[in-house]
């Protein structure tokens, strides 16, 4: 449904029914529901088909709503101010008090929150008197859902609505920093790095391979279309997918353009709806040409890795 003020009432409904729901993001598409139900977070896990100890990032439409539950820090104010709304996750310490349901965080006393820039999602929240907890729209280890469309596609019938927001502006999930503690990233993602530790003044250290697996959805396989990918190839076969992020001079069939001038931000916008593209096309296996490691192309790079462990 187009995002209007009478389909977000209509979203409202549903989600105080506890049911699930598609919303955008300038990331990714979420699928929300209550964070404080017990039944309508279970929900969430059983659509995903998620393992029930890989914990959900809790949305908030502000600082004020969030205070209720989580306990803040000096790193996470001054990053809040600089970086919020938007594709930035906080890993901060529940409170003892929080009415956060026990599913989202697995009876953990940490919590991961983000404020989302969508306007559309931000008026849902200014008018829940819950948070909602949002993980990407997508069946686990598959590609998130970037438009109303991929939603529907992953989820059919099983979800009663979705919120049409458009196609997500950024492309890829947000970047998750862990705040208990000295400062660490956990998974790399719309926000750069560099910005992060230019705000806190100090580097931050990056455990996205962490053995110790503090966010689970760390593990190997993730982003997946389903078929084989191969990373920074420079002779594709003649029957694979070939993904591109500069223009060539001739134009096969079989080349995907997520950008014609190595330009980062469309790559990484264009990247999830090209993957299912190609998968829906028939093709049995996909090559993509080598993208920068730098910025943006970092977290670019972390998906197509995970996604090449198919
Ligand atoms: O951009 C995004 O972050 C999107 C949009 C919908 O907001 N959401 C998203 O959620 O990517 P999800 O569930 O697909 O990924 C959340 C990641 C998972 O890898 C999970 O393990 C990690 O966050 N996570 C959640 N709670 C955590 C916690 N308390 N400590 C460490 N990692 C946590
Ligand atoms: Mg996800």
């Amino acid at each position: 449904m187009k995002s209007n003020q009478s389909n977000i009432k209509k979203a409202k409904k549903y989600l105080n029914k506890n049911y699930c729901i598609g919303i955008p993001t300038e990331t990714v598409y979420g699928l929300a529901a209550n964070a404080y139900k017990n039944s309508a977070v279970k929900k969430i896990f059983n659509l995903k088909k998620r393992p029930k100890n890989n914990p959900l990032i809790v949305h908030y439409h502000d600082i004020d709503s969030l205070k209720k539950d989580c306990l803040i820090n000096d790193n996470f104010t001054k990053l809040y101010k600089k970086f919020s709304p938007g594709p930035i996750t906080y890993i901060l310490q529940l409170r003892k008090d929080s009415k956060i349901s026990k599913y989202v965080t697995n009876n953990k006393n940490s919590l991961a929150v983000r404020f989302p820039k969508h306007t559309i999602f931000k008026n849902l929240l200014k008018q829940l008197d819950y948070p909602l907890a949002a993980p990407s729209a997508n069946i686990t280890t598959k590609v998130s859902a970037v438009k109303a469309k991929d939603v529907k596609e992953e989820f059919g019938n099983k979800i009663k609505y979705i919120l049409d927001g458009g196609a997500c502006a950024i492309g890829i999930e947000s970047t998750i920093v862990n705040l208990i503690g000295r400062p660490s990233i956990l998974r790399l993602g719309g926000l750069d790095v560099s910005k992060i530790q230019k705000s806190l003044g100090f580097k931050v250290s990056i455990k996205i391979n962490s053995k110790k697996k503090i966010t689970p959805g760390q593990s190997r396989l993730h982003y997946s279309p389903g078929i084989p990918l191969e990373m920074n190839v420079t002779n594709p076969k003649k029957n694979q997918a070939y993904v591109l992020i500069k223009k060539r001079k001739l134009q096969l069939s079989n080349y995907y353009y997520l950008s014609k001038n190595n330009n980062l931000r469309e790559t990484a916008k264009n990247l999830y709806s090209c993957l299912r593209t190609i998968k829906n096309k028939g093709y049995k296996s996909i090559a993509v040409e080598k993208i920068p490691d730098k910025g943006l192309g970092k977290a670019i790079n972390d998906r197509l890795n995970r996604a090449s462990k198919f």
